[in-house]
């Protein structure tokens, strides 16, 4: 660089301080991570509302902040000229002056250095905002209950971005877009709690459970064992063994039908919720491959359907809690009592530790210090009672969430229909066609699954394939209204 005899004016000449340069470094550098940043964005496979934080708002703020530090550099100048009251110090840098030398090469090395760090830096970061930890984790208390539940669940190993986000670009923008809101609402600690669900902008499952899920799969039926113990003083065991029919979609693969029926391709299954968690599932029309339509209707419902909004059933109508399920006392309790954490010896461990969690408390600490003390009161001589207690703080820790109101009773699991009315939101007998010759089936409890054992020591090992009638208590039932009496804490 040789020293200029000046031709510029003096304004651009009050550039040439080191405050400036380093501003206008700061300014590409910050330019140049937007333009990798964006690129990244537009071309990488998996989406990731946070990339619209670092591409939109952290680098260009980067940019706005190294112009001003130029402008500021100038202005420094200016005042120094002004006070000294002769004309502008030239800035002039002689390579035969070693002390110019120095910082020369100090000032290119340095600027060369920042803006490789800066690209690998915001390579580094995407990557880093895709991951789950970013997810899970940065924004902790509006996240934590979700976050905990997930790695729970079925699909720990899944990345939040596979469900929340997908490919694809208009969605891109959107969640991008959302997640500039939601930092937003996070800094200023106005999100909700507990975060409302169904989240409205979750896309449909065709374009995120379908992506590693084949809808068409055969599965067949499942043989699921359900243990429970009831609140009684010897905690009697009460065990269900199902076999859940749940088939498939495609005739290619199996019969379809079963369970999974309705996610063939061929009938559509339209319905309208009239209340915002969809549990209230008053109208409902399929159409088959041929074009047949049939419109169900509860009796209650008397409305124009065009009138509401339409939504046409997928995945989550039924999984809608495949990564943040969170138990209820009664089943995590009786999952604990089934694996020996809570010793089902113990005579009312499944009615005491029920009636513990139930309790409300303000926070999970708060909880956990009273959880204690209540245990070691109701047992007094029970010399195993720090286990029990650490079993009871973990259900605890695991599933409620004072701090942002969230528990089991929150969010409704539409997968069976013993604690929410789920399944019979629709197969409740009361769906019927206009002339009322067709209903929704219902009237079976052998027809979504087989009973096939029930009830506890030698009455458990009597298989029926054909299915037991369910036998509740001291009696038969087949009442669709479990959901009144069992709401995840004690039965009425
Ligand atoms: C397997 C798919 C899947 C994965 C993976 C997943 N979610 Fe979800 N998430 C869902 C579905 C489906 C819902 C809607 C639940 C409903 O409608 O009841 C949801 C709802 C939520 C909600 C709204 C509140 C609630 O509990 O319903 C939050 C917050 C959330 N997820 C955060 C996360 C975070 C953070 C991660 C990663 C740590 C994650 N999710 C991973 C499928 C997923
Ligand atoms: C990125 C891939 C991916 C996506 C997206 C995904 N899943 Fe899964 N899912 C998996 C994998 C892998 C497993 C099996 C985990 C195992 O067996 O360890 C699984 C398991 C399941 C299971 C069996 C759970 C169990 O308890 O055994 C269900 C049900 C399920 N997924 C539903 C869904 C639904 C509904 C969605 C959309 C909201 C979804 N999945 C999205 C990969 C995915
Ligand atoms: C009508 C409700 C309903 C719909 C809709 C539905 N499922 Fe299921 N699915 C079930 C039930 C019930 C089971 C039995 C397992 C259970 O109860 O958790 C099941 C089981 C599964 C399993 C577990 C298989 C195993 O081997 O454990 C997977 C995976 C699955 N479904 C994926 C899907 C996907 C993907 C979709 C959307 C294309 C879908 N399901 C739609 C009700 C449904
Ligand atoms: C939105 C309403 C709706 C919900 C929710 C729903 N179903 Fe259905 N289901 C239907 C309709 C409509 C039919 C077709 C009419 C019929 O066969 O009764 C059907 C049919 C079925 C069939 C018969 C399939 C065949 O082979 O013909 C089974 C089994 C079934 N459903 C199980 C379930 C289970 C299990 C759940 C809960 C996990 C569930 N359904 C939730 C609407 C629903
Ligand atoms: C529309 C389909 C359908 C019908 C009809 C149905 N069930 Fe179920 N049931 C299910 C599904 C699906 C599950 C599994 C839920 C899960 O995976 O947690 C289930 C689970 C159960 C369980 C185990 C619940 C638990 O947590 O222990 C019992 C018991 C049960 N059903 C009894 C009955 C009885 C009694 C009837 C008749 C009044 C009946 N079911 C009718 C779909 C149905
Ligand atoms: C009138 C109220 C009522 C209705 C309706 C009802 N239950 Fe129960 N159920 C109870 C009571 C009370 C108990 C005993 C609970 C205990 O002692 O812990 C019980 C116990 C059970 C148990 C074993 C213990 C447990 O807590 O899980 C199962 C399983 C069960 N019921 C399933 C069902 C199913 C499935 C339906 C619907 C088909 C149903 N119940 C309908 C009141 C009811």
């Amino acid at each position: 660089m040789k020293p200029q005899p000046s031709p510029n004016s003096p304004r651009t000449q009050s550039y040439r301080n080191w405050v400036s340069m380093t501003g206008l470094l700061l300014a590409t550098a910050s330019f140049f991570a937007f333009v990798l940043l964006f690129f990244i964005d537009v071309f990488a496979h998996h989406g990731n509302p946070y990339m619209g934080i670092l591409a939109y708002i952290v680098a260009p703020a980067f940019l706005v902040f190294g112009l001003l530090l130029t402008v500021v550099g100038a202005w420094l100048l200016r005042r120094q000229t002004r006070k000294a009251q002769s004309g502008p110090p030239k800035f002039m840098i002689d390579l035969s002056r070693p002390r110019d030398r120095k910082t020369l090469v100090a000032f290119v090395a340095g600027g060369l250095m920042f803006l490789l760090a800066t690209a690998l830096g915001s390579y580094n970061t995407y990557h880093y905002t895709e991951s789950v930890n970013f997810c899970g984790t940065t924004c902790h208390t509006p996240m934590n209950p979700e976050y905990t539940a997930y790695l729970d669940s079925a699909h720990a190993r899944v990345a939040c971005a596979e469900c929340h986000v997908g490919p694809g670009a208009t969605w891109y923008v959107k969640s991008k877009l959302n997640g500039v809101h939601q930092l937003y609402c996070t800094a200023t600690d106005k999100f909700q709690r507990p975060i409302k669900t169904p989240v409205k902008n979750l896309r449909p499952a065709q374009e995120t459970c379908e992506q590693c899920h084949w809808p068409q799969r055969f599965i067949g039926n499942l043989d699921r064992t359900y243990t429970h113990f009831l609140a009684d003083e010897t905690n009697t065991p009460f065990t269900v063994r199902l076999l859940l029919k749940v088939g498939g979609a495609d005739p290619a693969h199996g019969p379809a039908g079963g369970i999974h029926w309705h996610m063939n391709e061929a009938n559509k299954v339209e319905y309208i919720a009239s209340d915002d968690q969809r549990q209230v599932i008053p109208w409902v029309r399929t159409t088959s491959r041929d074009g047949v339509v049939t419109e169900y209707r509860s009796k209650k419902f008397t409305d124009d359907p065009a009138k509401h909004t339409i939504r046409r059933m997928d995945c989550m109508d039924c999984h809608n809690r495949p990564a943040h399920d969170f138990r209820s006392p009664n089943d995590s309790v009786d999952l604990a009592m089934s694996t020996g954490n809570i010793d089902p010896a113990l005579p009312w461990a499944k009615s005491n530790v029920v009636a513990v969690l139930t309790q409300t408390y303000a926070t999970q600490a708060e909880a956990e210090t009273k959880i204690a003390a209540d245990l070691a009161k109701r047992y007094p001589k029970y010399a195993k009672v720090a286990g029990l207690v650490a079993a009871t703080q973990d259900i605890y820790r695991q599933n409620f969430f004072p701090e942002m109101k969230v528990a089991w009773n929150v969010y409704p699991n539409n997968i069976g229909h013993k604690n929410w009315a789920g399944c019979f939101r629709c197969h409740d007998g009361d769906h019927k066609t206009a002339d009322g010759k067709k209903q929704i089936a219902a009237s079976d409890c052998n027809s979504c699954h087989t009973i096939v054992a029930q009830g506890a020591g030698a009455q458990l090992e009597k298989l029926n394939p054909k299915g037991f009638n369910f036998f509740h208590l001291d009696g038969e039932m087949n009442d669709f209204s479990c959901n009144n009496c069992h709401t995840g804490a004690f039965p009425k």
